[in-house]
């Protein structure tokens, strides 16, 4: 799990990054660039698949790992003191991943699918003769609807992050007095950053566009 969950992070934060372009101002033209060599470059292809695979792995080993917990304690604690010594995020990674995981069907329904696999959207194309996706990504930010279901899914992403990221170095073993203090707080920056980037592109096109 933490193997998946750390190329995860790696991933969310090069999607993020190439998703800043929405906020260049330019009709969408590096936005669409960049989804073209996003979606050419053999070797992306190539991380892309690995990615598919971590995600489905990550999903299915929460699962079994969930179920093995409630078959070997099906009672729970006869006092439950649980605010004493785990944080609520570290309790609710199933709730939040599952939440993660509705939002994310729902994010490759709307772009991944109609662009790579003609889910049934007709693309135009910009200035420079791509397809234009940047013009899709606009086009769904401005319902209300996937404005709501977007927050909610980042929401559930950062509190997911909080745990997760400290979490994942800790089950590799990383636990030491000087370094986990550092990894918590690069931790918790993430967790509020990288969420805090992807939240502004749906308020950003909602309301400013
Ligand atoms: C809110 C801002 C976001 C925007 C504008 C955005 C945009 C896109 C677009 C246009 C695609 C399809 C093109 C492509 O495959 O590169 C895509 C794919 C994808 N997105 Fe997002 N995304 C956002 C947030 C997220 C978040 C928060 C997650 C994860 C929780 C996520 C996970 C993915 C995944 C896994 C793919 C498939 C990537 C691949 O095929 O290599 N996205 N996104």
């Amino acid at each position: 799990m933490s193997l998946t969950g750390l190329f995860l992070i790696t991933f969310l934060t090069i999607h993020l990054l190439g998703n800043l372009a929405i906020f260049m101002n330019d009709g969408g033209v590096a936005f669409n660039t960049y989804a073209v060599f996003m979606t050419s470059n053999p070797v992306i292809k190539l991380v892309s698949y690995l990615l598919y695979f971590s995600i489905l792995l990550h999903a299915v080993y929460a699962v079994i790992l969930w179920i093995t917990n409630k078959i070997a304690r099906p009672a729970g604690y006869a006092i439950e003191k649980a605010n004493a010594n785990s944080s609520w995020a570290s309790r609710s990674m199933m709730l939040l991943g599952s939440l993660i995981f509705i939002f994310l069907i729902l994010h490759l329904k709307d772009f991944w699918w109609q662009y790579k696999f003609g889910g049934g959207y007709e693309f135009t194309f910009d200035d420079e003769g791509n397809r234009d996706l940047y013009k899709l990504v606009i086009t769904q930010f401005k319902f209300t609807f996937s404005l709501v279901v977007y927050l909610i899914g980042i929401v559930a992403l950062s509190i997911h992050l909080w745990h997760g990221f400290q979490s994942a170095f800790q089950t590799l073993g990383i636990n030491h007095s000087r370094y986990t203090p550092v990894i918590k707080f690069i931790g918790a920056l993430y967790a509020i950053l990288v969420p805090l980037g992807f939240a502004a592109m749906p308020v950003y096109v909602y309301f400013f566009l």
